[in-house]
């Protein structure tokens, strides 16, 4: 490998307080949002949880906390959060959040669905502008019972893009509290966990402020993949990428995308991290292909960040 290239993500001492936090929701601002609830309902087999102001629509699994809001734009990135599970969380990140001198905002109760009088929770732009939400445990009863050939059984992660990832790494490990997992030896792609999964957050370089670069949908296991690529096929929604096996987290991978463009990722058997058993550091892949495509090494249609491997088709470093 090119060893000019090596950019270490540095993290303090705050990362790593978060280990009960998950994803709970996004949402995307799409020029069509009939047709966007229409793809995920058929496809994804997500239900219309709420109507949203404006014309906007909220999906989720028809029961508990949502997943997906759709309101109507310019394609893009609105938001997106994450459920704060580790006792005294929402506090401690608002006291860090303070200590670092942000702002943030109550986080509109309608977000969250929990028992009444228990909720809480936090909105605060990212270093892109990009508002995320954190917020105290809601009902997740909707997720796990699913047909998983059908539907997935949860949200799992978001990776975003960005034109600085060590200014997001600042954010959400040095003040929020998430952990690095792994990062490619350029620093131009990082994985960050905040629970015992591998990653709930990544974050790559795309040269643009602000970009949902994909987000991560879970099956409950690799059989699940035939399942889901034949009827992808079927009802003529194209595999973008994969099926392969990531480098960074080992889980298994399959993309296609949304009517707007988003790209969806399906995923199985994430690694698990036991921070109370061992003490991890951050691996530092090689910034080819073949890390983040273990089978192949090719990389999807989008990808322009890492580098190729240089290699002839088929070679593995
Ligand atoms: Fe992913």
């Amino acid at each position: 490998m090119n060893t000019e290239n090596r950019v270490e993500l540095v993290e303090n001492g705050n990362a790593g307080i978060l280990r009960e936090t998950s994803v709970s929701h996004i949402g995307f601002r799409v020029p069509d949002v009939a047709g966007a609830e229409d793809f995920y309902t058929t496809v994804l087999s997500l239900v219309r949880q709420d109507e949203l102001p404006g014309g906007g629509v909220r999906l989720g699994w028809g029961t508990g906390h949502h997943v997906l809001d759709l309101t109507p734009g310019d394609p893009g990135l609105d938001h997106f959060g994450f459920e704060v599970r580790d006792a005294g969380g929402i506090a401690g990140i608002r006291q860090r959040l303070t200590d670092a001198g942000l702002t943030f905002a109550s986080l509109d109760q309608g977000f969250i669905d929990a028992p009444a009088g228990s909720a809480e929770g936090i909105s605060v732009l990212n270093p892109d502008g990009v508002a995320v939400h954190f917020h105290s445990p809601v009902r997740r009863q909707g997720e796990g019972v699913a047909d998983p050939g059908r539907r997935p059984i949860k949200f799992q992660h978001t990776t975003i893009g960005t034109a600085d990832v060590q200014g997001m790494v600042d954010f959400f490990a040095n003040i929020i509290g998430f952990r690095l997992s792994d990062q490619l030896a350029d620093g131009r792609f990082c994985w960050l966990r905040s629970d015992r999964d591998h990653h709930t957050l990544a974050i790559v370089n795309v040269g643009r402020a602000g970009i949902l670069d994909h987000y991560s949908y879970d099956l409950a296991e690799w059989e699940d993949f035939k399942a889901w690529c034949d009827r992808l096929t079927e009802i003529g929604v194209r595999v973008q990428w994969g099926p392969g096996r990531h480098g960074p987290g080992n889980n298994l991978f399959v993309f296609f995308d949304d009517p707007a463009g988003n790209h969806i990722e399906l995923s199985a058997e994430m690694e698990k991290f036991y921070d109370e058993k061992v003490d991890y550091v951050p691996r530092k892949w090689h910034p080819v292909p073949e890390s983040v495509n273990l089978w192949g090494g090719q990389l999807p249609s989008w990808r322009t960040t890492s580098e190729s491997s240089g290699l002839p088709a088929g070679t593995n470093r």
